[in-house]
């Protein structure tokens, strides 16, 4: 089932280190191979003896080991995975992926990867529900990072709750899933537009919006961890790029529909970007300067459409296009127009007044309208609405549709 798939598995401090062992051995089981990064934290717990034993590998712990670097340097150790497992994930290293810092071998080949990521967290209750472990789990899910567990139960520390590391054999499962039955969206292409587009007025100054490219990412990263090839076709933002998503940084509404062009032929489109309307219709070459002779006019041009150019029929469309309709009032009765009116299959609908913080926020309530229908979905985050709609996209994909957009019954 896992049959020639590489893991490197690593091993964080946490008293679960202790099952390992037996994480290993099932995962061998599975027919795949197994290497391991043990941190210095989890060396306390598991050795590296009994992981040597298990993995009949070397166990890697140095990030400055000179013979290490020389026989497996730790670019070489995250290349030759197929996926990286942190298990068990404790809320340091999680707080290590999320900030991106680079301190060991174990964090170092964390940052040097571009392979899918997993984690199996597991810590004390409080240490998991405090704020901090919560948005750094969710700013690794909005990268692509698959989270396991943790479990409920009783904790060796004598609490109860969430945070015990899930077992050896559900983490197996996770890695099947991963690979074969996790992935329904494996062999599609989906094109997903993210963030704003900055029309210039001269060199220095252009025109903008307030989106800040989370709603966008968050679904590549969502679709890419359903088994999706994605390219991300991103607005100026400041989010990192997600992991094991091909990402085109873009500057304006006519860039970002050549690179939108260029990426096609796409099995789905997803358009969450706020692409501007309007553009400068002469950007001046140089600075513009206040000259006394009263003020400057803009005289503005029409932006193409990006995602009315998608829909529209050709043979390059594709199968799926899915816009969004920032609105602020009458919110689904105008994304219904608007579906009509650039031809898209699905819309998704949002209020972006600004007492509701969704445009640059974490939260987003979303009325996804279909050919079947409007589906309310509760406030939720950008995180749960990406893998929500991708999972609604892999539903859809996998049970196959009519050309309205409209599930196959
Ligand atoms: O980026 P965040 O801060 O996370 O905020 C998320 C969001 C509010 C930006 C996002 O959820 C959203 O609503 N995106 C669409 C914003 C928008 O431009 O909506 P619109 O109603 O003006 O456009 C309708 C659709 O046409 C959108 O799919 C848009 O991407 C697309 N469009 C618009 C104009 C244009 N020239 N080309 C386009 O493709």
């Amino acid at each position: 089932m896992l049959s020639g798939k590489r893991i490197l598995l690593i091993v964080t401090g946490g008293i679960a280190a202790y099952k390992t062992p037996d994480l290993v051995r099932r995962l061998r089981e599975r027919g795949a191979q197994v290497r391991c990064v043990l941190t210095a934290g989890g060396a306390q717990f598991v050795t590296p003896l009994a992981l040597g034993a298990v993995t009949g590998d070397k166990v890697y712990q140095d990030l400055f080991d000179l013979t290490d670097e020389q026989e497996m340097g730790h670019i070489q150790l995250s290349r030759d995975a197929d996926v990286i497992l942190v298990a068990p994930a404790s809320a340091d290293v999680l707080a290590k992926m999320a900030g991106g810092l680079a301190t060991d071998l174990a964090t170092t080949a964390l940052l040097a990867t571009d392979k899918p990521v997993m984690v199996a967290p597991a810590m004390n209750v409080r240490m998991w529900q405090h704020a901090a472990t919560q948005a750094n789990i969710e700013t690794l899910k909005s990268r692509g990072v698959t989270v396991i567990g943790p479990e409920e139960g009783d904790m060796a520390c004598g609490e109860f709750g969430p945070g015990r590391m899930s077992e050896p054999l559900d983490i197996a499962q996770a890695l099947i899933d991963f690979f074969h039955g996790g992935q329904p969206l494996r062999g599609k292409h989906a094109l997903v537009t993210s963030g704003p587009t900055h029309e210039p007025i001269d060199p220095v100054r252009y025109i903008a919006n307030r989106s800040s490219g989370k709603q966008g990412h968050a679904i590549a990263a969502a679709l890419a961890a359903l088994g999706a090839r994605v390219t991300l076709v991103t607005g100026p933002v400041t989010l990192k790029d997600p992991i094991g998503v091909a990402t085109v940084h873009v500057e304006t509404a006519r860039d970002m529909l050549a690179a939108c062009t260029e990426a096609l032929p796409a099995d789905i489109a997803v358009c969450a970007a706020a692409v501007a309307d309007w553009r400068t219709a002469d950007a001046a070459p140089e600075k513009m300067k206040k000259d006394g002779k009263g003020l400057p006019a803009l005289a503005l041009a029409e932006n193409p459409d990006i995602l009315a150019t998608l829909a529209a029929p050709g043979k390059n469309r594709p199968a799926l296009v899915v816009g969004f309709a920032a609105e602020t009032e009458n919110v689904v009765g105008h994304a219904v127009a608007k579906l009509k009116k650039k031809g898209c299959d699905w819309i998704c609908a949002n209020d972006v007044s600004p007492e509701t913080g969704t445009f640059g926020g974490d939260m987003n309530r979303v009325h996804l309208v279909t050919g079947s229908g409007v589906e309310d979905w509760p406030p939720q985050t950008k995180t749960q609405v990406g893998e929500r709609l991708a999972q609604r996209i892999a539903d859809h994909v996998t049970a196959g549709a009519d050309a309205t957009g409209a599930d196959a019954e």
